[in-house]
């Protein structure tokens, strides 16, 4: 058994995918079309030559100018079925998954109109390949708090088609603490806490989301590595990290994935996860990602095996279905090891 039909075969939760970076250029320039708007690139070719990043921010342009061809209840539901479609093919059966609300309704466009769309995406996953969804409303840390606090009054009513709240969008120059009041509020009512921090930001931005914000996940977090006592903590509390290497290198946070900091942070003891982030845009969807990393970092069976099995665990799926889970799990790996042996005979 080869690594990569290992994570092809386990099952796994992708904890850190942003829809509106699920957008292929195929279906953008179908959904420009569409609904009458100017394309975004004269073709798919021209919009790929595009993603060419040099950093968080220059991505995040073109992430919030393609997003803008999004419309209708019907384009969200289109985006979010083909990322769904997409996950399932690589053994994904938990997907939380980001949205952005204040870039659609800034453009005009309903809160109703993009989550309508989303959820109605998610049970249709859901009864055709069984794969369980959840949604995780991320604020724009760009904006100010206020924003936030509207955004979130705005969600209230929908609060039993959200599971938790996040913070993404440009880190450095906008540290956690700046959303305090409304993490508290989100908390005060019940949803689940992350943030992205430690992306491109200090280890200072992860302390601040864990004792500030207190996320129960932290997104990215690789600056992390530079502060041994945040490491400490990380592993003592078993916090999880939802780690994206193709991002991080296409952003050019890290160098290359041979220096991608995943294998310091197994061998650190940290609970480290392999995600897409913007498939569309970096090139790989999970199994590219784990797949890629294992390759060039020359992980063993086990550290891949210990990647996905903590997707399933620090998952927010509730109690019974992550016991079930990594059941199935370990079962699975274990058939693989006997069919191996048996072969090997
Ligand atoms: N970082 C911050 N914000 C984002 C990202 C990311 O990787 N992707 C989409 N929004
Ligand atoms: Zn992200």
């Amino acid at each position: 058994m080869t690594t990569q039909s290992l994570i092809e075969t386990l099952p796994k939760a992708e904890l850190h995918i942003h829809i509106e970076g699920s957008l292929e250029p195929e279906m953008m320039l179908a959904l420009a079309e569409r609904n009458g708007l100017e394309a975004p690139y004269a073709s798919v070719e021209a919009a790929r030559t595009a993603y060419a990043f040099g950093s968080l921010q220059d991505f995040l342009d073109l992430y919030y100018r393609g997003m803008a061809v999004l419309q209708s209840e019907e384009d969200f539901f289109d985006l979010a079925s083909a990322y769904l479609e997409r996950a399932a093919a690589d053994g994904v059966t938990r997907a939380e998954i980001f949205f952005d609300p204040q870039a659609h309704t800034e453009r005009g466009i309903a809160f109703e109109t993009l989550l309508d769309g989303l959820t109605r995406a998610l049970a249709a996953a859901e009864k055709q390949h069984g794969l369980s969804g959840a949604l995780i409303l991320c604020f724009l840390r760009h904006l100010d708090e206020a924003d936030a606090l509207k955004t979130f009054e705005a969600a209230l009513p929908h609060r039993d088609r959200i599971l938790g709240v996040g913070l993404d969008s440009s880190e450095v120059g906008y540290p956690p603490e700046r959303f305090k009041r409304v993490f508290r509020w989100a908390a005060d009512e019940g949803f689940r806490l992350v943030a992205h921090a430690g992306e491109e930001g200090p280890p200072d931005y992860v302390w601040q989301a864990i004792d500030l914000l207190g996320v129960e996940r932290i997104d990215h977090g690789i600056r992390a590595l530079e502060d041994p006592a945040l490491v400490k903590r990380l592993a003592e509390d078993e916090i999880p990290l939802t780690v994206c290497p193709l991002s991080n290198v296409r952003l050019c946070a890290v160098e290359s994935l041979a220096v991608h900091p995943l294998k310091r942070m197994l061998d650190a003891g940290l609970v480290a996860t392999v995600n897409s982030d913007d498939p569309a845009y970096f090139g790989g969807y999970l199994n590219d990602n784990a797949i890629q990393s294992a390759d060039a970092l020359g992980l063993s069976e086990e550290q891949v095996a210990t990647l996905l099995r903590n997707s399933l665990d620090a998952s927010f799926a509730d109690e019974a279905w992550r016991t079930k889970a990594l059941a199935d799990f370990d079962k699975k790996r274990a058939e693989l090891d006997k069919k191996r042996a048996a072969s090997a005979d």
